[in-house]
């Protein structure tokens, strides 16, 4: 399967945004993470529709909006409307999830389904077929900047061993704690994902979205 790298822009610096957002752009990002929380589903707040819309407007990356909200049924025309290409809800968010996944699906856009570290893959046997991506997180959703949960790779390799049983050629999406020391173990395990925040917008910037670039395809 194809690699992607999707770098997460919670970990950008928001007074330069669209200038962090040139220089994985620079180094031929595929996708650009964008992650909204609601204070509600996760105890933080990060940014939504008014952001979304201006970063659509200097950029043609597929813009890959992680839903982190209660009932995000309420926005998906909203995200739609302001540029998302993928829109990923979480599992423990929806009351129909198979009903939110159309919806996405029916705007013209790519739908996701993710679940927290704690639920397991089991939850999503019915809607793996109805998914465009599964988005496994391997930290709590809420903040950037944490370690990658260990116990995630067997769960990685699970996942894409229920895909495999199925005949599903399903991308598998990684996020949190992904580094350039454990990219190999996610990639074994069957990601083919990878979101990296603080690993990506902390430092040089394009240096490290081009060394990630470099690591995947060389696993390609
Ligand atoms: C966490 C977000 C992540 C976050 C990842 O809730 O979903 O996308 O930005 O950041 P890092 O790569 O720093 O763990
Ligand atoms: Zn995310």
């Amino acid at each position: 399967m194809k690699n992607y790298l999707s770098p997460s822009i919670l970990s950008a610096d928001f007074a330069h945004l669209g200038e962090d957002i040139r220089h994985v752009e620079a180094a031929g990002t595929p996708y650009l993470h964008y992650d909204v929380m609601d204070g509600m589903f996760v105890p933080s707040i990060s940014f939504g529709m008014p952001v979304l819309e201006s970063v659509r407007r200097i950029t043609d990356m597929v813009l890959d909006v992680h839903l982190m909200i209660e009932d995000p049924d309420r926005y998906i025309d909203e995200f739609v409307r302001c540029g998302a290409d993928i829109i990923t809800v979480h599992y423990e968010a929806c009351r129909d999830v198979e009903k939110t996944l159309r919806m996405i699906k029916d705007k013209g856009i790519k739908a996701g389904v993710t679940i927290k570290p704690g639920t397991p893959n089991s939850v999503l046997v019915n809607v793996l077929d109805k998914a465009d991506m599964i988005l496994l997180m391997t930290v709590e959703p809420g903040f950037g900047g944490q370690s990658y949960i260990p116990g995630s790779t067997e769960k990685i390799r699970e996942l894409r061993r229920m895909l495999d049983e199925r005949g599903l050629q399903t991308d598998i999406e990684v996020d949190g704690g992904i580094k350039k020391s454990n990219l190999q173990t996610v990639l074994d395990a069957g990601a083919n994902v990878i979101v990296a925040g603080s690993a990506i917008f902390k430092g040089d910037i394009e240096q490290n979205a081009k060394d990630f670039m470099e690591l995947l395809r060389e696993k390609q």
